[in-house]
């Protein structure tokens, strides 16, 4: 299946669940603070979910090709993990940064979003490396527009990174994003101008750079899915989805808690 171009009603059920998504971030806000373990939030949101949204966690059983089924309703990467992290009975502390990445299935639709957090004071450099993180995000994001191309966006995120003086993460991806959680095209975050895929409107893929403060290399743990850096530095990541339209991009998973765009 090549890369879709989707229909009205698809863009429309794609805003809903990407507001849905951003709106479960919203709820999830406050809960993160010390003293909290990752699997409270798990049960947080899978209950706000399934409750509340009346949306399917798209993570829960999750099971892509090679893979044990994943077992949680969102992924919590704390510090030195980079993602997939699995929910459980590990404490939040002050210093820790964590990522909360959530994906609602709505009528048939995922909307697929993430955010750091930064429990109690965080150090100088977490704080930073997570605000980095969020710059890169956003100027990939802002190449989007028809006729721009894909190496267009990693190109802009990895200099971001990189000329802070972090690594991008290179085992993992944007993607396509629909009635499928994961579909192409696959959105590198680190490229060349001037080459890849050409945008056109109608497109819907997510922007989701991993970063690490050290180096770029990874390890996946022994419980098959959590991704940690290889020489355990810290690692950042934002993540939303973000729709193609004529004359540039609609950013789908936003809600009244979304974090401002920093200055271009
Ligand atoms: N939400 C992740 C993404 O952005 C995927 C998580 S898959 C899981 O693509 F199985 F690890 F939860
Ligand atoms: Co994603
Ligand atoms: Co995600």
């Amino acid at each position: 299946m090549s890369v879709q171009i989707k229909t009205a009603e698809d863009i429309a059920g794609m805003r809903v669940a990407g507001r849905l998504a951003s709106e479960l971030l919203d709820y999830l806000t406050p809960h993160v603070q010390p003293g909290i373990t990752t699997g409270d939030i798990d049960k947080l949101a899978h209950d706000y979910m399934v409750d509340v949204q009346h949306t399917v966690p798209a993570t829960l059983n999750y099971q892509p090709p090679g893979h044990t089924p994943y077992p949680a309703s969102l992924c919590t990467s704390v510090n030195h993990v980079v993602c997939h992290g699995i929910p459980g009975d590990r404490k939040l502390k002050a210093g820790d940064i964590v990522n909360v990445d959530v994906t609602v299935i709505k009528d048939g639709y995922h909307g697929d979003s993430s955010r750091m957090f930064c429990v109690g004071a965080p150090s100088i450099q977490a704080k930073r490396l997570c605000e980095v993180t969020y710059e890169a995000m956003w100027k990939g994001i802002r190449v989007v527009r028809p006729g721009a191309q894909l190496g267009d966006i990693g190109h802009v995120i990895q200099k971001h990174a990189e000329g802070h003086g972090y690594a991008i993460v290179r085992e993992f991806c944007g993607h396509g994003i629909g009635r499928n959680f994961h579909e192409e095209p696959q959105v590198l975050h680190y490229g060349r101008p001037g080459t890849g895929l050409k945008l056109q409107a109608g497109m819907i893929f997510t922007i989701e750079p991993m970063v690490n403060a050290g180096r770029p290399g990874i390890r996946c743990l022994a419980d098959g899915w959590t991704i940690v850096t290889a020489d355990h530095s810290l690692s950042a990541q934002w993540e939303h989805t973000v729709l193609v339209t004529p004359d540039g991009y609609e950013i789908l998973t936003q809600s009244a808690g979304t974090p401002p765009p920093p200055p271009a």
